[in-house]
């Protein structure tokens, strides 16, 4: 098995987001804001030349989240769309995406990646490294969440 993560665009994220994250929505619902920025960028894990595994990384700074003040608007991060296929999960996949990313991002110069997370991840995330750093609230349609975040 041969493993590789390469930078991918927003569009190729959707065979991955789409069945794991918006399954039985339109495909339109794959769409994030700020996908297409210049600082936005997406990771695709590959295994065996098939895409199986994709992460979105936004420039982007949560003033709700006490942790973040310290940094300025630059330094921070937020990650979207994380997912693992079905049958690729519990295979590490996921811990090596993330390895990778923080990586990338302190490569540049980003200090605190934080994202909001499905209470169903958040121990994947708590393994880590992650905090929670807010109460539990409701998205729509996807469920309770919990903001969590990092000093990279
Ligand atoms: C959450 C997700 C990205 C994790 O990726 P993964 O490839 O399945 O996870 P890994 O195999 O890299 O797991 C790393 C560690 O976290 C643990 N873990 C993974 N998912 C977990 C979960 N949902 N709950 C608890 N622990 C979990 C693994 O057991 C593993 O532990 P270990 O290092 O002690 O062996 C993936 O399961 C997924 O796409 N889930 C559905 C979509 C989703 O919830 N995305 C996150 C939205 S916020």
């Amino acid at each position: 098995m041969t493993l590789i993560i390469r930078n991918i665009s927003a569009i190729e994220t959707y065979p991955v987001r789409h069945p794991v994250l918006r399954a039985g929505r339109p495909i339109t619902d794959c769409y994030f804001e700020g996908d297409d920025l210049t600082t936005t960028f997406h990771l695709g894990a590959y295994v065996d030349q098939q895409l199986k595994g994709v992460a979105t990384f936004l420039m982007y700074q949560d003033d709700s989240i006490e942790e973040l003040k310290t940094y300025n608007f630059k330094q921070c991060y937020q990650l979207r769309g994380m997912a693992v296929l079905h049958e690729m999960q519990g295979q590490q996949l996921g811990k090596k995406l993330i390895n990778h990313a923080e990586e990338t991002l302190k490569n540049k110069n980003v200090l605190a990646l934080w994202f909001n997370a499905r209470e169903s991840a958040v121990s994947f995330y708590e393994k880590m490294g992650y905090q929670i750093v807010s109460k539990p609230f409701e998205i729509n349609i996807v469920g309770t969440h919990y903001k969590m975040y990092k000093a990279l």
